[in-house]
């Protein structure tokens, strides 16, 4: 018989900044999930990826000064840098700019298009015009915008809608006959009072105002706004309206949308009405954990904390992080972030229980036998308990880990930690090495530990995809069949000699005060620059090189201007009559932020003689004024030194 599937996914993350360990949360919590199915036998497809269009990014790209698709490009390859680095195993890693997500997306439009589900219509908004934003009325703050406080206006905008308010009915019965849809129930409460009772609008699904996204192809001045484009790489990504759809044959629907609060309504009623207007099934379960929060807030902005993950991995490594991750905050809740909370958890749980445990059993096998357990073996009265203990904690494992309540499977697997560093107290081992008759129950006792480390490194490797390999190596569990998830239900499978290498110790403990000075250094030496150092000015990427032929094709004139107008219609245009030699040239030029037309009159200015002729806002210009602009936006135009004559040729 074929395995049974299991389709996991994260959300796709926006790469308009680098992630911070929040970020992080979703990643390593699928991950995790991943780790056990493929343990428990499943066919596991784990997709994560990047949200790379929109105005968010455009904007964070000329922010940046450069071009978005090189912009998305840089943080896409420190993202998937920092999956590598927290032993993310993804099975694919969608961009929304892949060309084949852009193709479906768009077939999918279309085909929703085609069917009736989404209409063209018009947008009504209250438009913050240098924001470039709308908002609602009751977004706004004294009637002005909420970001920039200037007056807003009402604007009307094409767009096309998606017909969501027709599937709001079936969503409901959905939700009804589907009681574990949306995990925790409270969230499947708090969608169903607050959106789906008081009833659902048409949503808007394109833009015409800004242009860094996927076209509607039958439409080319709109494009495909945000949540059709990125919801759909769930599908686009098995391969959905292709030639080979057979991933989306074998793994849809998903059986798990991990993500935080704050997407699940767009999961839990944007994306099926999506998907029951394409006519295909709905994902099995959608999973909102809580946020990580810095300072009470959610983003990471806290200047009091390191929450970039990668200095965290640097100096922690990456399976403490993990377990702290998994560990610390409730699945479902939000949780507070801090080094000071991550280094404790670090010393109790990994140095001490874990660590010690490790340490303790190596050290006496070592000190007791030389390093290798003789073949005779005596129990004791405590064994029972421990052993029934492991049984229970698998299936408690087991539980826990198949309703996503990791923090709940690891305190699991710290309580049986723990039972065994007790096993270590009660069975008294230092007294037995006194006593050369009580050899065979000595090596009992190092044995059951053993056993126990074994069991324990099966239980937490879906966690921490490192710690097993160097409880492995100290104890020489060498056999894959004793790693196997199977294995660990039988007791007592490592043979019986065992041998040890006594091996580093896998956490060390650190020195809380002394840490959180060094960390107060690191920020300080992070900051970001005073205000007196003057920041590096960002440089302009640099274009390819050219020849002096290239350079040669150029016709730079100067001109005398004798004329000068506003352009009707824009605030940032002028329209010039431009004395050049003995032509007269019509020239529209984007100089009106910095000078009036009055000013330009006389000036000699050089121009791009042969520049093809253009219309602007409709106006003919024939060539180009060559200008600078500051940081400011403050123009300054080019000038010949000293005497000019119209006509002059600038080379
Ligand atoms: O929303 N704590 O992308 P995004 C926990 N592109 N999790 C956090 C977190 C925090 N402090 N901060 C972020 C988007 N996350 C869209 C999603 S899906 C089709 C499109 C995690 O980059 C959490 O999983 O803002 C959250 O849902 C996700 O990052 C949002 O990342
Ligand atoms: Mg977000």
């Amino acid at each position: 018989m074929d395995k049974k599937t299991f389709y996991v996914t994260t959300p796709i993350y926006y790469p308009n900044n680098k992630l911070h360990i929040g970020h992080s949360y979703t990643t390593v919590a699928t991950d995790t999930i991943s780790r056990y199915k493929k343990m428990r036998g499943f066919d596991v497809k784990f997709l994560t990826g990047t949200d790379e269009h929109g105005q968010k990014i455009e904007r964070a790209a000329a922010e940046n000064g450069v071009p978005p698709q090189k912009y998305v490009d840089d943080i896409v390859a420190w993202i998937k840098d920092l999956w590598k680095t927290m032993d993310i195993e993804y099975d694919y890693f969608i961009r929304t700019t892949d060309s084949k997500h852009e193709k479906i997306v768009q077939k999918i439009f279309k085909k929703l298009y085609d069917k009736g589900d989404i209409y063209k219509g018009f947008y009504e908004g209250l438009y913050c015009a240098p924001c470039e934003t709308f908002f609602t009325e009751h977004q706004l703050v004294e009637g002005k915008c909420p970001d920039c406080g200037r007056p807003v206006e009402k604007v009307k905008e094409e767009t096309y809608f998606f017909r969501l308010s027709k599937y709001q009915d079936r969503i409901i019965k959905h939700f009804e006959e589907n009681p574990d849809f949306i995990k925790p129930k409270s969230r499947m409460n708090e969608m169903m009072n607050n959106f789906l009772k008081p009833g659902l609008e048409d949503l808007s699904v394109s833009r015409t105002s800004f242009k860094w996204g996927v076209p509607v192809d039958f439409d080319p001045d709109h494009v495909i706004y945000v949540w059709i484009d990125a919801l759909s790489n769930y599908i686009t990504a098995l391969g959905y309206l292709t030639e080979d759809d057979s991933d989306f044959k074998k793994y849809w629907p998903a059986d798990a949308h991990m993500m935080a609060k704050e997407i699940v309504r767009f999961h839990s009623i944007i994306w099926p009405a999506l998907l029951m207007a394409l006519e295909i099934p709905l994902p099995k379960q959608i999973f909102a954990h809580g946020w990580l929060l810095f300072d009470g807030g959610k983003m990471s902005k806290s200047k009091g904390n390191i929450v970039d993950p990668k200095i965290l991995i640097e100096r922690y490594g990456v399976d403490a992080i993990r377990y702290f991750l998994m560990r610390d905050i409730v699945f479902g809740q939000d949780g507070n972030f801090s080094n000071e909370a991550l280094v404790s958890r670090i010393n109790s749980d990994l140095a001490n229980d874990l660590g010690n445990l490790l340490s303790r059993t190596v050290g006496m096998i070592d000190k007791y036998f030389g390093g290798k357990l003789p073949l005779d073996h005596k129990g004791n009265e405590f064994d029972s308990g421990l052993i029934a203990l492991s049984k229970k904690t698998i299936e408690t494992v087991e539980k826990h880990m198949d309703a996503f309540e990791f923090n709940d499977a690891l305190s699991s697997v710290w309580a049986y930690i723990s039972a065994n560093n007790k096993y270590i107290d009660e069975t008294e081992p230092w007294v037995l090495a006194k006593d050369e008759e009580k050899k065979a129950e000595l090596a009992g006792i190092m044995y059951t530990l053993s056993e126990s480390l074994r069991i324990i490194s099966i239980l937490i490797s879906p966690f921490m995809p490192n710690t097993p390999k160097a409880i492995h190596d100290q104890l020489n569990i060498t056999s894959e069949d004793h790693k196997t998830w199977e294995s660990m239900k039988t007791f007592g499978l490592l043979p019986k000699e065992i041998l040890i290498t006594k091996g580093s110790v896998v956490f060390p403990r650190i020195d809380v005060k002394k840490e959180m000075e060094e960390l107060e250094k690191l920020m300080e030496a992070n900051q970001e620059p005073k205000k007196e150092e003057k920041p590096e000015e960002k440089q302009p990427e640099s274009k390819p090189e050219i020849t002096i032929d290239d350079f040669a094709k150029l016709d730079l004139r100067v001109g005398e201007v004798l004329e000068c107008e506003k352009l009707e219609g824009s605030d940032k245009l002028l329209k010039s009559k431009i004395k050049v030699g003995n032509e007269i040239r019509q020239i529209v030029s984007g100089i009106a932020k910095s000078f009036t037309p009055e000013e330009m009159v006389g000036k000699k200015v050089i121009v791009v003689f042969n520049l093809k002729p253009a219309k602007l806002r409709g106006t003919l210009s024939e060539g180009m004024i060559l200008a600078s602009e500051d940081k400011e936006g403050n123009i300054r135009l080019a000038t010949i030194e000293g005497f000019a004559q119209s006509g002059m040729v600038v080379r």
